[in-house]
């Protein structure tokens, strides 16, 4: 299942397909597309786990409010992946906790 409207986002047109690494796999993707939407065709649940208590989070709110999407995007963490769109070949990771640069 893939995501056609955004309640925030507005230019949310799907583009060509384009390729994605999350955690090593290499995954498709479509430009205009959020990370989150992707992740969410793919089937990829599980976006980072908190500090604390190791409690595994993904898609939430979905709008850039509750910070359950956070991921490591190019080796910066704490990324909004519901509100970031895919760019060909970004490397994405899951983040453990507050996340590490380069990480
Ligand atoms: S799902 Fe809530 S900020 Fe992304």
């Amino acid at each position: 299942m893939r995501i056609f409207k955004h309640p925030i986002i507005e230019d949310f047109n799907r583009g060509k397909k384009v390729r994605i690494e999350v955690d090593g796999k290499t995954i498709d993707a479509y430009e205009g597309e959020t990370i989150a939407a992707a992740l969410a065709a793919s089937d990829i649940k599980i976006f980072r786990y908190t500090k604390k208590n190791h409690d595994p989070r993904g898609i939430y709110c979905g709008i850039g409010y509750c910070t359950d999407c956070m991921m490591t995007v190019n080796g910066q963490p704490n990324i909004r992946t519901c509100m970031t769109k895919v760019k060909d070949g970004m490397k994405i990771k899951t983040q453990d906790g507050r996340g590490k640069w380069g990480g």
